[in-house]
C-alpha cells in the first residue's frame, strides 16, 4: 500500500509501527533484529518510503506538466541500489564529482538521465562525462572554455545547460543558500549572455537550456513560483539569442522537509501545481513552446526515507546538570547537528510505548567536546544497550559520512516487506588501512 502522494511529509518513514514488544519495527522488521543482524550503528531505508516520495513529484508532474524529468541530487544520498530503485520509478540523477558519476554509470539509469553538475569540474572529470555524452550543467566562463577545448581535442560534442543566478533570496540557512548573487554557484544575470554568444555558433556546443538552484530546505511556495517567472524571462532571452525554442529548464531542488514537529514544509504538490502553472502561463502567453521541466529534489526524495539506529553503550548522569546517553556512533556518521545545527527528532526504538520522561544529551564516541547529536531531548528513561533512533537521516548522512577516529563507516541497509538487504556493507578495519603504506 503507498500513502496518498499529496500526504504531508512524515518525520518517520511511513512503514514504521509498533509491535507488541515495544520496539519500533520498519519494513515489518523489529529495529533489534535489525541490529542483530547487520550490526551497529546502522543506516535504515525503507523503500516504500523512497517510492512514495518518487511519485510525490512524479505523478503531479505527469498530470500538470507531462514533458518532465526528475533528477534525484545524488549528493544527499548515493548507492547503486538506492539508484536503482530511482530508475524504477523514472528519476534520473544530478552528479557533482567522478565518484558520483561512476556510481550512476553501474547503475541501471539511463545514461541520457544524468546531469553533471559542479563549479570546479576537473578536466580529467569533464572528458569523463563527455564521453558518455552526459548533459553538463556549466558553471562558469573557465569551465566553459575548457569544454570547447576539450570537445575539439577529443571530437566530441557536448550538450550543456547554463546554470544561472535567479538571485533569490529563499529563507533558510545560510549555509545551505546557493540562490544569491554572492554565491560561488552559477553565472550572474549580466554575465550569462555573453557566454551564450560565446559558444551558440560552435557545432560542437550544444545549449539545451537554463539551470537554477534557489537553496534548501525551503519552507515557502513563492520562491519558487517567483523562480518560475524568472527562470522562464531567462529562458525566453535565451531562446531569442538562440533563435530557436530552448528544450529544457532545470529548476532545480531544495522543497524541504520534516525533521522536527515544528517544521512545516509545505506539499510537494502544492509546490509543483503553483510553479509548474506559472510557467505554463509565462511561456502560453507568449505563444512560446514549453520547454522539458527538469526538477533536482535531493533531500525530499531520501530524507524521511532512512532512519539511523545506534546501541547505548553508557549513560553518564552529571547530578545537576545533564545527563548523557552515549551512542556508538555521532559526528562521522551525522556531521550535520555539529555542522549547522541540524535538528532531529529522536526516540528510544526499543522503548517505542513509553513516554518520554527524561531530558537526556546524546552524544557521540568521538574525541570532539561537540560530538553531541542533540544537547537536550527527552526520552523515555534509557538503559545500556537500549536502541536510540534517529529519524530523518536518510540525506546528507551517509553522505557525508567520514572516518573520524578511523570509525569505520555503518552499514546501510535497504527494508521492504520483512526483508532487509544490505545497500552498503560496513566498512571494516582493513577497509581502514586499505590505503595506507607502510
Ligand atoms: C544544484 C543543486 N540541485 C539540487 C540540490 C538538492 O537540494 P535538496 O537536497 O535540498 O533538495 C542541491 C543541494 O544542495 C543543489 O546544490
Amino acid at each position: 500500500m503507498n500513502p496518498s502522494v499529496s500526504a504531508p511529509y512524515t518525520i518517520q518513514p511511513v512503514s514504521l509501527t509498533t509491535a507488541q514488544n515495544g520496539h519500533y519495527e520498519i519494513g515489518s522488521i523489529d529495529v533489534s533484529q535489525l541490529i542483530q543482524n547487520h550490526g551497529s550503528p546502522l543506516y535504515v531505508m525503507d523503500e516504500q518510503t523512497i517510492r512514495a516520495n518518487c511519485r510525490a513529484y512524479t505523478d503531479p508532474l505527469k498530470q500538470f506538466y507531462p514533458n518532465h524529468l526528475v533528477v534525484f541530487a545524488a549528493k544527499a544520498c548515493m548507492t547503486v541500489g538506492l539508484l536503482n530503485i530511482l530508475g524504477e520509478e523514472g528519476l534520473g540523477v544530478d552528479v557533482v564529482s567522478a565518484g558520483e558519476l561512476y556510481t550512476a554509470l553501474k547503475s541501471n539509469l539511463p545514461v541520457p538521465n544524468i546531469l553533471f553538475h559542479g563549479n570546479n569540474k576537473s578536466l580529467e572529470e569533464l572528458e569523463m562525462a563527455l564521453r558518455q555524452s552526459i548533459r553538463i550543467v556549466v558553471d562558469n566562463e573557465q569551465e566553459l572554455d575548457n569544454i570547447v577545448m576539450l570537445t575539439e581535442k577529443l571530437g566530441l560534442r557536448a550538450r550543456i545547460m547554463l546554470r544561472t543566478k535567479p538571485e533569490i533570496e529563499a529563507h533558510t540557512h545560510d549555509y545551505i543558500k546557493t540562490g544569491q548573487i554572492d554565491s560561488k554557484f552559477g553565472i550572474e544575470r549580466a554575465a550569462l549572455m555573453p557566454l551564450v554568444r560565446k559558444v551558440k555558433d560552435n557545432p560542437k556546443i550544444h545549449i539545451l537550456g537554463l539551470h537554477s538552484h534557489i537553496g534548501s530546505q525551503i519552507f515557502d511556495i513563492e520562491p519558487y513560483v517567483d523562480l518560475a517567472a524568472i527562470m522562464a524571462e531567462h529562458t525566453l532571452r535565451l531562446s531569442a539569442e538562440l533563435g530557436r525554442p530552448v528544450e529544457e529548464l532545470n529548476l532545480g531542488g531544495g522543497i524541504g522537509i520534516k525533521y522536527t514537529h515544528s517544521d512545516d514544509p509545505p506539499l510537494i504538490s502544492d509546490v509543483i501545481t503553483a510553479m509548474t502553472q506559472r510557467l505554463v502561463q509565462e511561456f502560453e502567453s507568449r505563444q512560446l513552446r514549453l520547454p522539458k521541466l527538469i526538477m533536482e529534489p535531493g533531500r525530499s526524495i531520501v530524507g524521511n526515507a532512512g532512519v539511523t539506529l545506534y546501541t547505548v553503550g553508557a549513560i553518564k548522569d552529571i547530578p545537576g546538570v545533564k545527563t548523557y546517553l552515549f551512542v556508538d556512533g555521532g559526528m562521522s556518521d551525522n556531521i550535520r547537528p555539529m555542522l549547522y545545527q541540524a535538528e532531529y527528532t529522536y526516540d528510544i526504538a526499543t522503548k517505542a510505548t513509553q513516554p518520554g520522561t527524561k531530558s537526556y544529551a546524546v552524544a557521540g564516541k568521538f574525541c570532539e567536546s561537540g560530538d553531541v547529536l542533540t544537547h537536550s531531548v527527552t526520552l523515555p528513561e534509557a538503559e545500556v544497550g537500549d536502541v536510540v533512533i534517529v529519524f530523518d537521516t536518510g540525506a546528507y548522512n551517509y553522505a557525508m559520512s567520514s572516518n573520524y577516529n578511523r570509525a569505520p563507516r555503518p552499514a546501510m541497509v535497504v527494508v521492504k516487506n520483512g526483508q532487509s538487504r544490505v545497500w552498503v556493507e560496513r566498512e571494516t578495519l582493513d577497509d581502514l588501512i586499505r590505503n595506507d603504506r607502510y
